[in-house]
């Protein structure tokens, strides 16, 4: 039996690791950031550009029809835009407290797939989605969503030489619910297998990593009592696979 200070202490100790992982979680979130200001400036600048042109357009525009449709076409192009600032707003804030919520696995990878464009470039790159229809699982929706863009993330900068595929896949089996992110890029040297789920550990260079993704991916699968493994071959590709047990008390309730 502890005596009631070392509990209290070892309490303190659990709580205060806790709270450093949530830090170290929203430091690597807005460190990412970063690297989304070309994506972003890119994505904005297109329908800016549209707006401008179709507003010019209309100052000699004589036809009403014309009018109409250039001014939906600018109401559109404003949506776009707005959209992109909601979609990056809302990242990065601070997770949620959600822990138990019923994910949506393939919408969530579809949501991670728009954020990683900003942050990585998806020139010549790809992407074939293999989803199991209703994939879901119960978790943190906005962690769910950081560990997929990690891992997207990821999968994109390993085929900045060349491009390839990404190939997303989600798979139902009885006992659990599997997502795939594979790529054809760099793969990862065996040596190295061992320490990328270790913090700062990274092969990029400043500004393009931090080291912390896939730290921060382990914490979040191994918190919702998943498993996660890689299989890499150097300059083939990489697969990540993330298995999360489906709960046997909840079967039956059938995801709504
Ligand atoms: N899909 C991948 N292909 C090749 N290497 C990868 C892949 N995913 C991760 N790595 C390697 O693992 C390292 C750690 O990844 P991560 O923790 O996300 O940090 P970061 O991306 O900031 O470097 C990367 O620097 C890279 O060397
Ligand atoms: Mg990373």
């Amino acid at each position: 039996m502890l005596s009631g200070s070392v509990s209290h202490l070892l309490w303190d100790l659990i709580q205060h690791e806790s709270r450093l992982h949530t830090e170290l979680l929203h430091a690597e979130k807005l460190a990412g950031i970063g690297s989304f200001a070309a994506g972003i400036a890119h994505d904005i600048n297109n329908p800016l550009q549209l707006i401008l042109g179709l507003a010019e357009n209309l100052f000699d525009e004589q036809d009403f029809a014309a009018v109409r449709q250039q001014a939906e076409e600018i109401v559109e192009a404003v949506k776009r835009t707005t959209a992109i600032c909601r979609d990056l707003t809302q990242y990065a804030r601070r997770s949620s407290a959600r822990d138990d919520t019923v994910v949506r696995v393939n919408g969530r990878l579809d949501e991670a797939l728009k954020i990683a464009s900003y942050a990585a470039s998806f020139h010549d790159i790809a992407v074939v989605k293999q989803y199991a229809s209703g994939a879901a699982i119960r978790g943190n929706p906005d962690e769910l969503l950081h560990v997929f863009v990690n891992l997207i993330t990821n999968a994109v900068q390993a085929m900045d030489q060349g491009g390839g595929t990404l190939t997303m896949t989600t798979v139902i089996s009885h006992s659990s619910v599997d997502v795939r992110i594979h790529d054809t890029g760099c793969g990862i040297p065996p040596e190295l297998l061992s320490q990328i789920f270790q913090p700062f550990f990274t092969t990029k260079p400043p500004g393009k990593g931090t080291g912390l993704g896939l730290y921060n991916v382990k914490s979040i699968v191994d918190k919702m009592h998943g498993v996660i493994t890689v299989e890499s071959q150097v300059d083939n590709g990489t697969t990540f696979t993330l298995a999360f047990p489906t709960n046997s008390s909840s079967e039956g309730d059938g995801f709504p």
